[in-house]
């Protein structure tokens, strides 16, 4: 998935980091990614720690997260793929409010993708309300289903607004694939709180940290990953049909760093890394300075290419490079 702010390009650096400082081996630690998103970098742990701890404030990113991260026993998936894929397209809430030729006109879905998540989305629930699948399978194929459905929208990479026309990787058909995840023989959590309620329960050896940069709340950039999940009856507000969202405190300016502040003081874990880059709401000084405070700091930086999505997002940045800052506490 094309997520705003997604370690995918990063995770490299991110564990040659963690290596440098809390050693090679960590088959016996206790990994938080406390603010997970896609889940990519817990994913690149689970390997090599004893348990990983995932979080998010988004209800997508949860589902994400219950399949990638919790799920590490093999899954016996094929047969309903398959039938999934076979499904015949219904007039559901996605159709009627969210694609082509739906009685809203918002052009999110081709027509056929549009009933085709209805149709699936509504299988996946009653399968599940009928006890034919446990919940492992159900974050499966629902994880299945988001990824899925987010390959053929017809949006500029967010759900802030849909494209006038659908484009030609919006008019291929969606075709549910299995979101694969890590085999392993350990056991792991998600959780879907707020990261500064959630940090005061829990406790390990790794903390990293990759909250929002800036003012773009991830509820309404991804709405629709969240309806589609949720699946649930609300009234779609305006021309891009969103729905009531979070706001997260790391996407103000008034009030990001007391929430980071709070956090890295109630942090009951060894090491701490913060993802931020050089154009985010805290300054790295303002960072090192809350971060000082509560043990030893340490930094270390690379370059790298800024998120794009593939039309008018950053049209005012003339750079595509920026800086990554990985900043370090020990307590
Ligand atoms: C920069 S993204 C994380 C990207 C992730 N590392 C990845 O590679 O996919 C920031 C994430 O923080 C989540 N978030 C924002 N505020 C939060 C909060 N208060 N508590 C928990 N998660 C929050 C957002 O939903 C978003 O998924």
């Amino acid at each position: 998935m094309n997520y705003i702010g997604s370690k995918n390009k990063l995770s490299s650096f991110i564990t040659t980091a963690v290596a440098d400082v809390a050693g090679a081996d960590l088959t016996q630690k206790t990994f938080c990614d406390l603010f997970a998103g896609t889940g990519i970098v817990g994913r690149t742990f689970k390997k090599n720690v004893k348990k990983v701890i995932s979080n998010d404030l988004e209800y997508y990113s949860y589902v994400l997260n219950k399949n990638y991260i919790e799920n590490h026993e093999p899954l016996d998936y094929y047969s309903y793929i398959e039938e999934l894929n076979k499904l015949d397209g219904v007039d559901g809430f996605i159709f009627k409010e969210y694609s082509q030729n739906g009685s809203m006109e918002r052009l999110y879905f081709s027509e056929n993708n549009g009933r085709k998540i209805d149709a699936i989305r509504q299988k996946i629930e009653c399968w599940k309300n009928e006890n034919k699948i446990n919940i492992k399978i159900y974050y499966f194929l629902l994880a299945s289903l988001l990824e899925s459905a987010d390959k053929v929208a017809n949006t500029a990479s967010v759900y802030g607004a849909y494209l006038k026309q659908v484009k030609k990787s919006a008019q291929k058909e969606l075709i549910v694939e299995p979101a694969l995840f890590q085999l392993n023989d350990n056991e792991h959590e998600v959780f879907n709180e707020d990261s500064n309620i959630l940090i005061k329960k829990i406790e390990g050896d790794i903390l990293y940290l990759d909250p929002p940069y800036n003012a773009r709340q991830y509820g309404a950039n991804y709405h629709l990953l969240n309806t589609i999940a949720k699946y649930d009856v609300f009234v779609p507000k305006g021309k891009t049909g969103l729905r009531n969202y979070n706001k997260s405190n790391y996407c103000s300016s008034a009030n990001v760093q007391t929430s980071f502040e709070d956090l890295i003081k109630s942090a009951n874990f060894k090491y701490t890394f913060l993802s931020y880059n050089n154009e985010g709401l805290m300054s790295a000084e303002n960072i090192k300075n809350i971060m000082s405070k509560y043990g030893k700091y340490d930094l270390v930086t690379t370059n790298y290419q800024r998120f794009k999505a593939d039309k008018t997002e950053n049209r005012n940045h003339t750079a595509n490079a920026t800086t990554e800052y990985l900043h370090i506490l020990e307590k």
